[in-house]
């Protein structure tokens, strides 16, 4: 099981998801998202979305991060933050939920925006209930 995430890392991933958002390939949606997850090593991931003329195959700014945190050796994540440019803060879609499951299921999840508005929650209070790979045992 992961450790608690520190106050600090939290502000970490919270700045982070705010840098990663200024990367966005998002012509389409024109709404640029940013976030950043802490790995079971204690490492820092971001990611932004990442869409495509072919509308189905958009990937959102949480997966590109959790999938960066994996394909860099981690299997697990602790918490992850997310950035939108908006007045009240976003939560993640039910596609990304179901992949923080998959290596966080007690993550913190953080969602930050260009207010003071936030949202302090967890993955299991996101997504109750959830279907993971305990379910294939
Ligand atoms: N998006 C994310 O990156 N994360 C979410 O949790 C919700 C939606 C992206 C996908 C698409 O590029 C744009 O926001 C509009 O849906």
């Amino acid at each position: 099981m992961p450790k608690k995430p520190t106050e600090a890392s939290l502000r970490r991933i919270e700045k982070a998801a705010r840098l990663a958002a200024s990367r966005t390939y998002s012509p389409y949606s024109k709404f640029p998202v940013g976030a950043a997850v802490i790995g079971g090593s204690g490492r820092v991931y971001s990611g932004c979305n990442v869409e495509n003329a072919s509308y189905g195959l958009c990937n959102c700014a949480e997966r590109t991060a959790i999938f960066t945190a994996v394909a860099a050796g981690e299997s697990s994540v602790s918490a992850v933050a997310i950035y939108t440019p908006t007045s009240l803060p976003t939560a993640p879609c039910g596609a990304c939920r179901q992949v923080i499951n998959e290596f966080g299921p007690e993550a913190l999840v953080i969602s930050v925006c260009d207010t003071k508005n936030r949202i302090e929650t967890t993955l299991s209070a996101l997504l109750p209930g959830a279907f993971g790979p305990g379910d294939l045992a």
